[in-house]
């Protein structure tokens, strides 16, 4: 089995669920305390093991790469006024992993961002992780997702259950159980199915493990749901080709390119702070359904 060794991260979406706030800062750097989501994402990647973060960017996302960039004037103002600390941790990120970029000039879809890294991924087996999908979990998402590739040698997309009203927001997968588990061997996939197409509450999250013949299919999907190249239709034609599985991760995910979703994340990864958390709940005691009440536009 080809060993993986290399993340796709696309960050070149627009972010307009989060307008205002992205006109200048993209919604990958809004922060979770005092990190922004992509570091989040960047140490799963980090802590499942893999080498190399590819990440697919677009105009007014430098911000991101320049957060895992060595900063040589701010580490001699840190050196300087003796925040060894601070400094310490900011040469931590850059050299959390090897990070390289690949622009996508145009947003035309997520199946093209993922297209835009065929060259840099090559030949081999990769992870996606979108860039604003933060999941928590004692096992890294990615790490789990490894080890199931080590045993089933297919590509595979990470799934969570959802009310079935909510699925015309995800793709779809339907499909069997199998001998592993909290694991579906794939028949059907569909994206962002109207209600009746599907009765199947298995949606795909941001998380995925792709073999390279996806590039392929990739580069001759043509535009379809919301006239972007979707990812998942590309992913329908790789599983009709070698096979594919669901799999029904272990632990919590966040849409942080969602609001509500992003202060979803705000108050789990708060509450669980090390030095934030115990404050911070007993705050949370004291916010009663009166002051809640008072509500603005
Ligand atoms: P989303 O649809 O969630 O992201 O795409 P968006 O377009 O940035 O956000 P909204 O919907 O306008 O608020 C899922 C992922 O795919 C990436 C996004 O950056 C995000 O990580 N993406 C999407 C690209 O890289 N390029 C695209 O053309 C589209």
């Amino acid at each position: 089995m080809q060993q993986i060794r290399k993340a796709v991260i696309p960050v070149a979406g627009l972010g307009t669920r989060f307008l205002p706030a992205t006109k200048a800062i993209p919604k990958e750097m809004l922060t979770i305390i005092d990190r922004p989501t992509i570091q989040y994402i960047v140490e799963e990647v980090v802590a499942s093991g893999i080498e190399e973060v590819i990440l697919i960017t677009s105009d007014g996302k430098s911000a991101i790469e320049k957060h895992f960039d060595y900063d040589y004037e701010l580490d001699n103002v840190l050196k300087e006024k003796n925040k060894l600390k601070l400094r310490d941790e900011l040469t931590h990120i850059s050299n959390l992993i090897d990070v390289v970029s690949v622009r996508q000039k145009k947003p035309l879809g997520l199946g093209h961002a993922i297209w835009m890294a065929r060259k840099v991924v090559g030949n081999e087996p990769f992870l996606v992780l979108l860039g604003d999908d933060l999941v928590r979990s004692e096992t890294p998402c990615c790490r789990q997702m490894l080890d199931l590739y080590n045993q089933v040698g297919e590509s595979i997309v990470a799934i969570q259950r959802v009310p079935m009203e909510q699925t015309c927001h995800y793709g779809i997968v339907e499909g069997e159980g199998t001998e592993f588990e909290r694991t579906f061997k794939i028949n059907r996939m569909l994206e962002k199915p109207s209600p009746g197409m599907s009765d199947s509450d298995k949606a795909i999250i941001g998380r995925y493990l792709l073999t390279p013949e996806i590039f392929e299919i990739l580069g001759r999907t043509k535009p379809g749901h919301g006239g972007e190249i979707q990812l998942t239709d590309a992913l329908q034609t790789l599983a009709n080709q070698q096979g594919m599985y669901a799999y029904e991760f272990e632990g919590r995910r966040y849409d942080a390119g969602d609001k509500l979703g992003y202060l979803k994340a705000i108050v789990d990864v708060a509450m669980s702070h090390p030095t934030l958390g115990k404050p911070f709940r007993e705050y949370l005691q004291t916010v009663s359904a009166c002051t809640c009440s008072t509500s603005r536009s």
